[in-house]
């Protein structure tokens, strides 16, 4: 059970599941004129022990999903139920600290290592706040330095050492309280192919071991390979999901359309593409499933018109339909 205030609790996940998000919307600079959507109605489960991916381009809201999902950013709007029934974004701070603290684990884009301290300061720092005890601090950094091949580098600060190694630091310090579930953003950014598979492995092992979960962001092929379930996501809508095994290099061959639940259906951009500009369908049920017919004609020959982003005046490219310098997104493709 987690330590929080009664008040905040409803009704307990179904047996399985460790976290739910409901409907999350998140608007960067609210109050100010130039707002950012960054996420528009996202929701989907993770199950305990289940190694989830996203990708999506960059921009797309991933960070933003995985910071209003571990209590770091405030959803404009939306829920985030832990297995308890806890809304971690309607805790009160304080609560929310704690609860972060004995539960989740986070593996920043940056790393945000504390610079005076060393490796194994820096791995401990979790564990002292939860005031576990100094015996089992000291085994436990050097489990995880090990584990992660590090332990020769326990004295020196981040600056000494190199950025893969500052990420296994970091990796160490967000697995340091056991968590239940790790956030991680790119967590093999920084690392060659080699520590990449060390370190995925040791996600693995966690699992297994002690039914942790792990939300991942990567566009890193060897991340594709070894989620279990992977999530698409773009301008801040979940488009996509993909099954055990991936080729991050070709999301098209392997995509399950998602109707989310707002109901929208978003298609891929190769079948936008191939309707010349036709916006308006008529659509039957078969036995086969659901059949578009295009208005009227599709006219392949027909004359590309957006030729300028209507949002910053950039040239748009020929099949392009977002904008390669501001990232609006054409909402007809027209050729
Ligand atoms: N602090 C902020 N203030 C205003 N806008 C922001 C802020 N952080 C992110 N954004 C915007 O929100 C959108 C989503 O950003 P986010 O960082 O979540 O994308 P991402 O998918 O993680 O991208 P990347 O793959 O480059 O890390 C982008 O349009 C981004 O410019
Ligand atoms: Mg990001």
């Amino acid at each position: 059970m987690y330590e929080v205030s009664s008040k905040i609790k409803i009704e307990p996940l179904p047996e399985g599941m460790t976290l739910q998000a409901i409907d999350i919307y998140h608007v960067y600079g609210l109050e100010h004129q130039n707002k950012v959507v960054a996420l528009r109605g996202v929701s989907f489960d993770i199950n305990k022990g289940e190694i989830l991916g996203i990708v999506g381009p960059s921009g797309s809201g991933k960070s933003t999903l995985l910071l209003s999902l571990g209590g770091m950013l405030k959803p404009t709007a939306g829920q985030v139920i832990y297995e308890d029934g806890t809304d971690i974004s309607k805790l009160p701070e304080e609560q929310q600290f704690q609860f972060r603290r004995n539960n989740i684990g986070y593996v920043f884009q940056e790393q945000n290592l504390i610079p005076y301290l060393s490796a194994e300061k820096n791995i401990e720092m979790p564990m002292r706040l939860v005031n576990k005890s100094f015996a089992e601090r000291k085994a436990r950094v050097k489990e995880l330095m090990e584990r992660l091949g590090i332990w020769h580098r326990r004295t020196h600060t981040p600056k000494k050492i190199s950025g893969g190694e500052q990420q296994r630091v970091a990796i160490a310090r967000a697995l340091a309280n056991n968590p239940k579930l790790i956030f991680a953003d790119e967590p093999t950014g920084n690392v060659d192919s080699e520590t990449s598979t060390q370190i995925l492995d040791l996600f693995k092992e966690l699992t297994q071991e002690m039914e942790t979960s792990y939300l991942i962001c990567s566009h890193d092929p060897i991340v594709g390979e070894f989620t279990d379930r992977t999530l698409e996501i773009r301008d801040g809508i979940l488009i996509g999901e993909h099954l055990k095994g991936i080729d991050l290099t070709d999301l098209d061959s392997s995509r399950l359309l998602v109707i989310d639940n707002q109901n929208r259906i978003t298609l891929p951009e190769k079948a936008i593409l191939e309707l010349h500009g036709v916006i308006l369908y008529t659509w039957e049920m078969t036995n086969e499933g659901i059949l578009l017919k295009p208005l009227g004609k599709i006219d392949k020959k027909r004359e590309r018109k957006i030729k300028f982003c209507t949002t910053c005046g950039a040239e748009i490219p020929p099949d392009t339909y977002s904008c390669l310098r501001c990232g609006a997104k054409l909402t007809r493709v027209v050729r």
